[in-house]
């Protein structure tokens, strides 16, 4: 058995103990590793290197991997594969693959899922994926690798914000990541003790965002509520940029402002970096070992679930680690996105009850 790793689509802390993992544990059962390097494009380019070193009593992993386990980003280089997007591109990578493995575990989100099941409904190969995405639009899971980091690190940049934004008695609108998804908003604003949330769920017209911060705005400033500082965090797929909000909400507020001003913080794509969380790194242990033994047991076209909502996922030896079928999954997400999945309403419900609350 010759068992591939690689990772995909945009990088999530835990990504590189993920891998360590899927090294540790596979060599710990005498299965030699090869990493993909840059995600599925590597198996267009041939992009492949051994993750095990053989020792006198086994295998042992790769020192960079090692040493690689701890940090952020991706060792192993990821990317968004535009050759995976049609049919006979996938043939080339089917073949290429069957050259130098036997089976594959991709480490990514909705898009490298698609691409995993693809190779496994269209091409027999034996995949097992893992989901890692920060913006935590997966479906069948509770969590995904870098997504406890990436809100960290959100919390951190707003307590720092917070700090200026009180010293000069200031509203701050916050941008965070989430082209699909609002939950690292909505997750993100409760967890900072924001006073609003903005994300794309919510439908809201530009007319109507501009009017909701306006009146935010003035409500904190003015009269007894005389608040120091207001937090307004903003998901990255509310389509108007943070800059013309707050531009549009200082005109709209004329005098009323006085001498309170508005700014805007896009945090981008410094919450995708950072070592990661304790419990991503827990997380992407216990999914890689459970993806190892899924393959060996013969498991093929299914992903690892943390601690599943829904029923209906098969157990693994780890009672927090359930598999679901990559076909499933790719429905639950699409329902997460397009926001029929009771999950979604469920967030925006929350957040809707919560509202009233965090513009106290
Ligand atoms: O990883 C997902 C994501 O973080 C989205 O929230 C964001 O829109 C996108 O990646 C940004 O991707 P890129 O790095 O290609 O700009």
């Amino acid at each position: 058995m010759r068992l591939g790793v690689l990772t995909s689509g945009g990088d999530a802390p835990g990504m590189n103990a993920a891998v360590h993992a899927v090294v540790r544990v596979a060599a710990g059962r005498g299965v030699p590793v090869i990493g993909v390097e840059r995600g599925y494009q590597g198996l267009f380019d041939g992009r492949f290197r051994a993750l095990t070193r053989p020792l006198p009593g086994g295998l042992a992993p790769a020192r960079d991997i090692e040493l690689a386990a701890n940090l952020g980003g991706s060792l192993l280089g990821t990317a968004r594969c535009q050759g995976f997007y049609d049919a006979e591109g996938r043939a080339r990578a089917a073949a290429s693959l069957r050259e130098h493995l036997d089976a594959l575990i991709v480490i990514g989100g909705n898009g490298s899922l698609t691409g995993a099941h693809a190779l496994a409904t269209e091409h027999g190969v034996t995949v097992v994926g893992i989901p890692a995405s920060i913006d935590h639009d997966i479906g069948c899971t509770n969590t995904a690798i870098g997504v406890d980091s990436a809100l960290n690190t959100i919390v951190d940049a707003c307590d720092r914000i917070s700090d200026t934004a009180r010293s000069h008695r200031r509203a701050f609108v916050v941008e965070v990541m989430g082209r699909q998804s609002g939950y690292l908003c909505m997750a993100g604003a409760v967890a900072a003790g924001a006073d609003a949330a903005l994300f794309r769920e919510q439908g809201r017209s530009e007319a109507q965002l501009v009017q909701d911060v306006a009146a935010l705005i003035r409500r904190s400033f003015s009269g007894d509520r005389d608040k120091q500082r207001v937090l307004i965090l903003k998901a990255e797929g509310v389509e108007i940029p943070s800059t013309k909000l707050v531009r549009l909400v200082t005109e709209a507020l004329g005098d009323e402002l006085g001498d309170v001003s508005i700014r805007a913080t896009v945090l981008g794509h410094l919450v995708r970096g950072g070592n990661p969380s304790f419990l991503d790194r827990m997380v992407a242990n216990r999914f890689a070992h459970a993806a190892v033994r899924a393959i060996l047991d013969g498991k093929t076209d299914v992903m690892t679930a943390w601690q599943p909502p829904v029923a209906g996922g098969e157990r693994t030896v780890d009672h927090g680690v359930s598999l679901f079928s990559i076909a499933k999954v790719l429905e639950e997400t699409a329902a997460l996105i397009d926001g029929s999945s009771p999950v979604t309403q469920g967030r925006v419900a929350l957040m809707e009850a919560a509202a009233g609350v965090l513009a106290l």
